[in-house]
C-alpha cells in the first residue's frame, strides 16, 4: 500500500492534468464556435441554454445531429458570422473537440432564463409531468444526471419546438426527433393543451 500510494497519486495527479488540458480547450472552441449563439444571456429564444449539460447527453446530442437522428432547427445568422445550424456546427467538430466541449460547458452554472408563464397552465403542466415525465426528467428537469438535457427554465419556444418535434415522431417514427421507446409512449399520450402546460411548467422551474 505504501508504495502503492504515491504511484496512484501520480496516475490521478496526470489525469486530473489532462481534463484540465481538456477544458482549457474547450474555452477556446466554445469562444470561437459556440457563444455567439449560446451565450451567458440567452439573448435567442430559438437557442437553448446548454451550461451544466451532463457530457454523455452532449456528446450523444451533437452525435444525433450528425446523423439526424435530431433535425437541425433553422440556420441562425449571427453578426460578423455565416449563417448555421447545429447539423453544420457538428459536422464541423472532431471527437476530441467535442469532448473538450462537452467537459468545458459540464463545468459551466446553468441557470433559468427569466420568463412570464401563465401560473395556471404551470399547475396543470405540473400533474401532466408528474404523471408522464418525472421519472425520467428528474426535480422538474433540472437534473443534468438524467442525460436527458435540461429542460428547467429553458426558452418557451425552444421547450415548444422540441416537444412538437417528439410529438411528430410519436405519430411516425421517421418524422422529427427521435426518441426512446418508453419515452414516445408516453409523449404519444399528451393532448396540444398537455404539450402547452408542459412548456409553462419546464420554463417556471428553477435549475
Ligand atoms: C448559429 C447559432 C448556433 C451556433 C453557432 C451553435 N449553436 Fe448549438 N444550438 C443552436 C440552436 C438554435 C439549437 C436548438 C435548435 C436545434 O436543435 O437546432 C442548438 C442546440 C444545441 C444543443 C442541444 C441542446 C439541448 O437542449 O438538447 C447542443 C448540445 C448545442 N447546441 C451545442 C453547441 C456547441 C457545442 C456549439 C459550438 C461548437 C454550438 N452549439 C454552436 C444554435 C447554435
Ligand atoms: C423513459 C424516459 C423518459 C420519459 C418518460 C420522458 N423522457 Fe423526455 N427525454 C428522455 C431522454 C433519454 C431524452 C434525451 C433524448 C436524446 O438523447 O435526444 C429526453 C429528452 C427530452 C427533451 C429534449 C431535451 C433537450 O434539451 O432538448 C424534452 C423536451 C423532453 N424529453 C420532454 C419530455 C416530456 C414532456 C415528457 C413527458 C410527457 C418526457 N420527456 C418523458 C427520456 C424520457
Amino acid at each position: 500500500m505504501i508504495i502503492k500510494r504515491p504511484a496512484l497519486a501520480l496516475i490521478i495527479g496526470a489525469s486530473f492534468a489532462m481534463s484540465g488540458a481538456v477544458i482549457a480547450e474547450g474555452v477556446d472552441l466554445a469562444a470561437d464556435k459556440c457563444e455567439h449563439c449560446h451565450n451567458a444571456n440567452n439573448d435567442n429564444e430559438k437557442v437553448p441554454n446548454i451550461a451544466g449539460f451532463s457530457a454523455l447527453y452532449f456528446k450523444d446530442t451533437l452525435e444525433h445531429y450528425k446523423t439526424e437522428e435530431r433535425p437541425a432547427g433553422e440556420k441562425i445568422e449571427t453578426e460578423g458570422n455565416e449563417p448555421t445550424d447545429m447539423k453544420m456546427v457538428a459536422e464541423s467538430l472532431s471527437e476530441e473537440e467535442i469532448t473538450a466541449l462537452a467537459d468545458y460547458f459540464a463545468t459551466q452554472e446553468s441557470k433559468a432564463i427569466p420568463q412570464e408563464v401563465d401560473s395556471e397552465l404551470v399547475k396543470k403542466g405540473k400533474k401532466v409531468y408528474k404523471k408522464r415525465c418525472k421519472n425520467c426528467h428528474a426535480d422538474g428537469g433540472s437534473d443534468p444526471e438524467d442525460d436527458a438535457g435540461i429542460l428547467a427554465g429553458q426558452h418557451m419556444s425552444y421547450l415548444r419546438e422540441q416537444i412538437s418535434l417528439f410529438r411528430k415522431n410519436a405519430e411516425d417514427k421517421k418524422d422529427g426527433r427521435q426518441q426512446s421507446k418508453k419515452m414516445r409512449k408516453k409523449i404519444k399520450k399528451i393532448s396540444d393543451a398537455d404539450a402547452e402546460a408542459l412548456v409553462h411548467f419546464f420554463a417556471s422551474q428553477s435549475q
